[in-house]
């Protein structure tokens, strides 16, 4: 039997990838514009970094990890997410000391064992942002207003805002508490993962998917009506600074993340067009983190956005391919040779030639030339090897026009503008 990819992981293959090169592109541009800069870190990290930063008790170190020891037994872990590697870098490599405010963005695989469907699958990439060194609210405004700019730019309306505040380590442990003494009295409605959990993360409660819990749930005291006065004149700024930037948004109070390192700012950015898996973007604050890993106390914000997703959304909105800007079809060996030499002169001047190596039929050269959408061709045969001129076609209107071969380089550069 032949041997096939690993289960949810997937191929980007020609064809596609034209999509995902743009939607990385666009990305470049947009993040670019307010001030980030790429930072990249290793596929494979430290399991701990994880264990400490996403925490023990998320689904995700629980029971998602790709987590394997090497040769001199470390335990290693194939990183799902970007946040914490990026602040390992940022810790070990001393980034705050470059400038007191760091925007960074990533972009790259992640790995989470999870049960693949559509989109949600066990490798999968994000585009991420991540800013450090600011708590002034003008900064989560700024990053979602850069969300909100990168999807006007990459052509996707059908996603809606949400923005929770999920308080600080002043204010939610009382929340908890009281969340926990509103669960208790619903126990027996709570499906078996969440009777397990609602002691250790009773946050999570409020996001599970079994309709017993969110019945359960409905009047459950919201994270919202239980902030501190710092918190909550925090979360009033950012909604007025996304309001004097025109970025669309709604609150939702229930909104939790699957990360414990978040404070304060939490948002989605949710579709109602990719069934269940409907967060295509999600991110929010973590105050504490860089400092719980051993670095300076700095405030954290950033976000990722799921890749595959958005693919998903641009469904049969493809992405041309790039294709050659010239074709030459060669009649026999010799013309096939000189073929060969001018394909690679004009390969070498930064134009793209392509033409035949199966020693096809003139016919077939030409279908070839017209499946790849080439903008120009030019025929060699005896006559043109001895006259040392060639008619080059311009395949969109086939006109016609007598090119030097010893000038096809300048003479195709002009035409093609
Ligand atoms: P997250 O919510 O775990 O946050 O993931 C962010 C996005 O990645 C999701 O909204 C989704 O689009 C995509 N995603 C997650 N898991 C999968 C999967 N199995 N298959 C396909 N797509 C997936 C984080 O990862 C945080 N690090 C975001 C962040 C950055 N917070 C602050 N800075």
């Amino acid at each position: 039997m032949s041997i096939t990819a690993i289960k949810g992981m997937n191929d980007i293959l020609p064809g596609d990838v034209e999509t995902w090169q743009f939607l990385e592109q666009t990305a470049r541009d947009v993040f670019g514009c307010y001030g980030f800069a790429e930072i990249r870190t290793p596929v494979p990290e430290k399991t701990e970094l994880f264990c400490r930063s996403i925490g023990e008790t998320t689904d995700i170190v629980e029971k998602e990890m790709y987590t394997f020891h090497d040769k001199s037994e470390n335990s290693l872990t194939l990183r799902p997410e970007g946040t914490a590697p990026v602040m390992r870098s940022f810790i070990q490599n001393r980034l705050y000391n470059l400038d007191p405010v760091s925007k960074l963005f990533y972009m790259g695989p992640m790995f989470r064992y999870e049960r693949p469907q559509k989109g949600r699958y066990r490798q999968f990439h994000q585009l991420g942002v991540e800013v450090l060194g600011v708590e002034d609210a003008k900064i989560d405004a700024q990053v979602l207003a850069m969300l909100h700019q990168y999807f006007v730019r990459i052509g996707i309306e059908a996603v809606a805002l949400q923005i929770n505040s999920l308080g600080c380590p002043e204010c939610r442990p009382a929340y908890r508490e009281s969340l926990i003494t509103y669960l208790e009295t619903r126990l027996d409605s709570l499906c078996p993962e969440c009777q397990r959990r609602y002691v250790t993360n009773p946050l999570r409660v409020l996001d599970c998917k079994v309709s017993g819990c969110q019945d359960a749930t409905v009047d459950a005291p919201a994270v919202i009506d239980h902030l501190c006065p710092a918190c909550d004149d925090h979360f009033g700024q950012v909604k007025k600074y996304l309001q004097s930037l025109d970025v669309p948004f709604s609150v939702n109070a229930r909104m939790v993340r699957g990360l414990d390192y978040y404070v304060r700012t939490t948002f989605e950015l949710v579709t109602d067009q990719l069934g269940s898996q409907n967060a295509v973007a999600a991110g929010g604050r973590y105050d504490g983190l860089v400092e719980s890993l051993g670095g300076p106390a700095l405030p954290g914000i950033g976000f990722a956005i799921g890749l595959e997703r958005l693919v998903l959304m641009k469904g049969d909105e493809k992405v041309a391919p790039v294709s050659p800007q010239l074709f030459i079809a060669a009649i026999g060996n010799e013309a096939s040779d000189r073929a060969f030499v001018l394909m690679s002169q004009l390969q070498t001047a930064g134009i793209r030639a392509e033409m035949d190596y199966l020693g096809k039929s003139l016919k077939a050269q030409m279908r070839r030339a017209n499946k790849l959408n080439a903008a120009f061709t030019l025929i060699l045969g005896e006559d043109e090897l001895k006259s040392g001129q060639a008619q080059l076609k311009n395949m969109a209107d086939s006109s016609q026009s007598t090119v030097d071969l010893n000038a096809l380089t300048e003479e195709l550069k002009k035409k093609l503008g």
